[in-house]
């Protein structure tokens, strides 16, 4: 039986193509090329804001809050239930992540439950587009206004997702995106921030090649700076000239990856939602490309053992980070209680009809006793 994967990337001629003309052009490292993903990502998101690339989703997070000049003691805001990148990325800069707990139905950070754990040190939120959601930004907003916080949006799962008809990235403070392999679009491993804030994407550009000031313009002109000033920490966290190409090429395909990622989400909702045992979340599927889809079921371990059994991969999205040693803290009813219902189902550019009705006849099948 021909085993289903969870997530992949799809990579086609079009991206084989690209690297090879940066590899017979012999420049390897930051240059045009990310110039060039950048303008094309500035354009299909229709948006004023800077685009920066970097080398992760994780170095996006990590360099924004160092951009803002968030350290030593300072407490961050996130849900527990994220990738442990976030957290990394706020614990590498000497500040805390404070542990959020997430709403039932959508599995958004609660907004209820962040203001209670502000304190005079708390200088930003993190919320998390939790498998492609954030329908609930304007309440992050609104909050942070009232308590004078940075929004740092860890947008990793959203590219190519709208909210209220615009384009993730078009709103909002800073916004960072990634593209690892298994993303809506991939540059191999890469990362974006976003912002309109100029001080300080003027910062990210310079802290990315390790401080060096105005090397970025420098870099997409091929050259180097040779008498330069540094003022801020930096990091090694560019983008390379053949990840950009990746991402270029991928870019180009994102109507096509959106529609089908759609209609993967949209068949298991048609199909599983009268499912016994099974509960969807809240999520507009029109306005989502799922990079995750991810359900709520009723003996959880024991389904995910049956769908292993006939060959399907799935997975648990996410271990809660303050039930890390790292990042231990109070206990967090919902988050809790959920991580021991959440379930994610092969969603990939590459999953058939075929192989995805597969998937739901063996849920049908679990909850029917056959
Ligand atoms: C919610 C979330 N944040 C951040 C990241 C980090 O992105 P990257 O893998 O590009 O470092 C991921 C990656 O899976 C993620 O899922």
């Amino acid at each position: 039986m021909k085993r289903v994967r969870l997530s992949k990337s799809s990579l086609g001629q079009e991206e084989k193509d690209a690297v090879l003309k940066v590899l017979d052009h012999e420049f390897l490292g930051m240059g045009a090329e990310v110039q060039a993903f950048e303008n094309e990502i500035k354009a299909y998101i229709a948006t004023d804001k800077e685009v920066v690339c970097v080398n992760t989703g994780t170095s996006a997070l990590q360099i924004a809050l160092s951009c803002l000049d968030i350290g030593l003691g300072d407490e961050v805001l996130v849900p527990s239930l994220t990738y442990v990148a976030s957290y990394q990325a706020i614990s590498a800069t000497g500040a805390i992540p404070i542990s959020v707990d997430v709403k039932e139905d959508t599995l958004f950070m609660d907004i209820e439950d962040a203001k209670k754990r502000v304190t005079e040190n708390t200088k930003a939120i993190m919320p998390v587009h939790y498998a492609s959601n954030s329908k609930e930004m304007s309440a992050v907003n609104t909050f942070a206004k009232e308590y004078n916080l940075r929004v740092i949006e860890d947008a990793a799962h959203s590219f190519g997702c709208k909210r209220e008809g615009k384009t993730i990235g078009c709103e909002g403070d800073v916004i960072c995106f990634s593209f690892d392999g298994i993303k809506n679009i991939t540059s191999g491993e890469g990362g974006a921030v976003l912002s309109s804030d100029e001080t300080f994407i003027q910062r990210v550009k310079d802290a990315r090649l390790l401080g060096v000031e105005k090397d970025t313009e420098k870099r997409y002109a091929g050259q180097r700076s040779w008498d330069f000033d540094v003022t801020h920490q930096g990091f090694r966290f560019h983008m390379s000239n053949i990840m950009a190409a990746i991402g270029s090429a991928q870019l180009k395909k994102i109507d096509a990856i959106a529609v089908k990622r759609q209609s993967i989400a949209k068949h298991y909702v048609m199909s599983l939602k009268d499912v016994e045992g099974i509960e969807l979340l809240d999520f507009d599927y029109d306005d989502i490309v799922s990079h995750i889809f991810v359900l709520k079921a009723k003996e959880r371990d024991a389904l995910r053992e049956h769908l292993l059994s006939n060959e399907i991969e799935c997975g648990i999205h996410y271990k809660p980070n303050h039930l890390l040693s790292k990042y231990r803290s109070d206990p967090l009813p919902i988050t809790e209680k959920v991580y021991e219902e959440i379930l994610t189902l092969p969603c990939q550019f590459d999953l058939d009809k075929k192989d995805q009705d597969r998937v739901i006849k063996s849920i049908k099948d679990f909850y029917s006793g056959q």
